[in-house]
């Protein structure tokens, strides 16, 4: 029987069509090699959608999002939307469509290839077998909080607001998300907070720490204070296995942490909401990466994060994982051939477009399912 996933594609700005299309490859592939159907609707979101709908997130595409099973993102942002209002911004698209799916949980696995331990900035004896859970809080804190804007003082200056804040119940399901990951994993979570300065987050400290105590008492739960986390992370970051932290502390360590791997290039992300009654969370898929207007449309970038997102695709939303392995499996494959797009490139390797690596994933995927994975 084939099973029939529905999934929204928003490819949205610069480099997010030319990755979008080596998705596309994979999900051919594991409909005609693995009899999985996917009904594939394409979307907008970001600075296309401004540039088509004068919003960049269309009333259209949140319904098409509410009727997919799971959506894909490419990218959003670029030079060319910079000076809209705030409202305009793509940015407002991504955290709009985050908010209006109510996707909470973000997923931010940093994980260092074999084959690319060598391409890190840090040491290879740093990095080598890093793999690490960054869970960030993605709905709340001082990304939404209010008040939050920009006010005209009577004296002609300016003051800039955003608020930080969280409750029992939002810091509790966050964190629920982190100790379950830890349990299929090496059940250890560190939770990350500015507890010695922030009331917000030593609420957060207390909570996660009566959960733990309460309802995971098989996980080891530690705590750290952001800037140290930080410094943690470039130290030595295998001392970690599932990271919880705010939105915000989440969006500066995920970024750090990705560095490690040696390319953003190559990170995938999920971003989760609450399970409906059937047990089907609300889910977006993204790379961690950015638009890159700077190589878009040349068939530079790098497709292995998107790839990577959609593996995340096939193993939290629809409990493929056997698939979801073999897509990572490929992966890992093709960059042990020696094939490197222009941002993971290294000496006495085989520099390759976009559409090359998309293939070469291909007939890696080729190879594994013909050995039996
Ligand atoms: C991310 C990005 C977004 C964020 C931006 C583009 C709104 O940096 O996904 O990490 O800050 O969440
Ligand atoms: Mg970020």
């Amino acid at each position: 029987m084939t099973e029939t996933y529905k999934v929204l594609l928003l490819p949205g700005d610069g480099i997010g069509p030319e990755v979008m299309r080596q998705v596309r490859k994979v999900t051919d592939w594991l409909g005609r090699k693995r009899g999985l159907g996917f009904e594939l609707d394409e979307g907008l979101l970001g600075g296309a959608a401004y540039d088509a709908h004068g919003t960049p997130l269309p009333r259209e595409t949140l319904d098409q999002a509410h009727a997919a099973d799971a959506v894909l993102l490419g990218a959003v942002g670029g030079d060319r939307w910079e000076d809209l209002p705030f409202d305009k911004k793509p940015e407002r698209g991504l955290l709009g469509i985050r908010k209006e799916l109510g996707l909470f949980a973000n997923l931010r696995p940093a994980l260092v290839f074999e084959a690319m331990a060598s391409a890190s900035t840090l040491k290879e004896d740093v990095v080598s077998g890093l793999d690490l859970m960054i869970v960030r809080e993605l709905t709340g804190g001082i990304y939404f909080g209010e008040p939050a804007g920009i006010e005209d003082q009577a004296d002609g200056t300016q003051r800039g607001v955003n608020t930080l804040v969280y409750t029992t119940p939002e810091v509790d399901r966050i964190a629920r998300v982190a100790f379950d990951l830890a349990r299929k994993r090496d059940k250890r979570v560190c939770s990350v907070d500015k507890a010695n300065v922030l009331q917000a987050t030593a609420m957060w400290r207390d909570a996660v720490t009566r959960l733990g105590a309460a309802e995971y008492p098989d996980v080891a739960l530690s705590h750290m204070y952001v800037d140290n986390a930080a410094m943690q992370l470039v130290r030595d970051p295998r001392q970690f296995d599932v990271m919880v932290t705010t939105n915000m502390f989440g969006d500066i360590l995920s970024d750090a942490a990705a560095m490690l791997t040696g390319s953003l290039g190559m990170l995938p992300s999920a971003s989760l909401g609450e399970p409906d009654a059937n047990g089907q969370r609300p889910a977006l898929y993204e790379p961690v990466h950015g638009s890159a207007p700077d190589i878009a449309g040349q068939d530079k970038a790098n497709p292995l994060a998107a790839i990577l997102s959609f593996a995340m695709m096939l193993r939290y939303s629809f409990d493929r994982e056997a698939e979801a392995a073999l897509v990572e499996h490929a992966v890992s494959d093709t960059l042990g051939g020696g094939l490197r797009t222009q941002d993971i490139m290294q000496a006495g390797m085989a520099k390759v477009s976009t559409t090359v690596m998309g293939e070469a994933v291909i007939r890696e995927m080729d190879k594994l399912h013909n050995e039996g994975q």
